[in-house]
């Protein structure tokens, strides 16, 4: 073994499957070819001005400049409990029941090291976001995968889970309004989940990243607004998303104090908290005028029908989701989720994400992120239109 080589718990992180894709992409640049991406989600318009404003008036106040403490700074704690109390009716005691996490990802993935010891299960939604299956097995544990059933409205079917796997597992992981699929939490199943956690003694860890992010009215609930929740279960509210801050790392985890005390021991050996002047940002964000996410949301409803317009044109028969900044369809017969990928780029310089990097239960279907600006958007699915109808 060389002095180089990863731990047995890397290496065993599966292999990046957009990394042939982004290969091709660089050498269609190379040659000058405009390629547009509609590759990954990350809002390509600017935080809200309220919220810079309010950072910079953070990062003149020294009281910010010192580490942090994991608990997080009052003014945060107070502005989540108020903001899940108007927004989704929960209420959350800001002594015991949130603290701030530096993004959703790192919150997901310590919460693994948190609650799972080998020979631990997690499960975790498929298609998912990766790190609810690389979190466990960076942890020693191991995962596994409830995939989503179209016919279910994208939510998986727990009775097909096995006594082993219920027996062993300790977290599970769902996430709604859903990425990669864009699917809502279909009635009764926030119920379902916290029934079977009540029966096998599994922490629920609901990944919130989306829920303010929707269309058509919806207005997406939190998992903690369902009855027994709290006692089963925490959230993970990432500002990412709804507020254009996913470069700023600024999320809280919510709901059941023990999970969240048992979360706050392990930050504790292992980072030094979120920048406080970031909290407050986040405040600003939690407390602001609606006006700044409804015309965002607008855009994105604006451009989710671009999309979807377009691809029902050339045969693509897709749902238009009532949340997320993804439009998730099935790929023309004859088509892997790998081989449809590569056509877009090959005839119309568009990148899309194959439903099998989300995991097995994404094959036969794609991914179109809403985070490329309109004429781009209209320019990729004109050539669609042109290249594929
Ligand atoms: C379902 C889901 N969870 C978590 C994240 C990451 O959120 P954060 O930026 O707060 O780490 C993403 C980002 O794409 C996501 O799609």
């Amino acid at each position: 073994m060389a002095s180089t080589d990863p731990s047995s718990r890397l290496q065993a992180i599966p292999p990046y499957m957009f990394a042939e894709l982004e290969r091709k992409v660089a050498d269609k640049r190379a040659a000058g070819i405009d390629v547009i991406s509609l590759g990954i989600g990350d809002p390509d318009t600017p935080t809200y001005p309220h919220i810079v404003e309010a950072m910079r008036d953070a990062l003149a106040d020294p009281s910010t400049h010192q580490y942090p403490s994991n608990r997080g700074r009052t003014e945060f704690r107070e502005a989540f409990s108020r903001f899940y109390a108007s927004r989704f009716g929960v209420a959350i005691d800001p002594e015991t029941e949130v603290i701030p996490a530096i993004g959703a990802k790192e919150c997901i993935y310590n919460l693994c090291f948190a609650f799972l010891d080998p020979g631990d299960l997690a499960l975790a939604s498929d298609p998912g976001y990766p790190v609810y299956t690389g979190g466990p097995l960076l942890a020693g544990a191991e995962s596994v995968l409830l995939p989503l059933e179209p016919g279910l409205g994208f939510a998986p079917d727990l009775g097909k889970l096995s006594a082993d796997a219920l027996a062993r597992a300790r977290l599970i992981f769902i996430n709604y309004p859903n990425n990669p699929t864009g699917a809502v939490a279909p009635d009764g199943f926030f119920e379902s989940v916290v029934e079977l956690a009540l029966e096998h003694e599994i922490l629920v860890v609901h990944d919130n990243a989306y829920s303010e992010t929707t269309y058509d009215g919806y207005v997406a609930p939190s998992f903690l607004a369902t009855p027994g929740a709290r006692e089963v279960g925490v959230e993970v509210f990432s500002l990412s998303k709804g507020f254009n801050m996913t470069g700023w790392r600024c999320a809280a985890i919510l709901g059941n104090a023990d999970a969240i005390s048992s979360y706050w021991r392990l930050k504790t050996n292992v980072d030094s908290g979120l920048f406080e002047a970031v909290q407050l940002a986040g405040v600003a964000a939690l407390e602001g005028p609606p006006e700044p996410l409804e015309e965002m949301n607008a855009v994105y409803q604006r451009r989710r029908d671009l999309v979807v317009d377009a691809l029902r044109e050339i045969g693509v028969e897709v749902g238009a989701p009532k949340g997320t900044i993804y439009v998730w369809a099935p790929v023309p017969e004859g088509h892997t989720s790998t081989s449809f990928a590569e056509l877009v780029l090959e005839e119309a310089a568009v990148v899309i994400s194959p439903g099998s990097m989300y995991g097995p239960s994404g094959e036969g279907f794609f991914r179109i992120s809403l985070t490329t600006p309109d004429e781009r958007i209209s320019e990729a699915v004109e050539r669609m239109r042109e290249h594929l109808g």
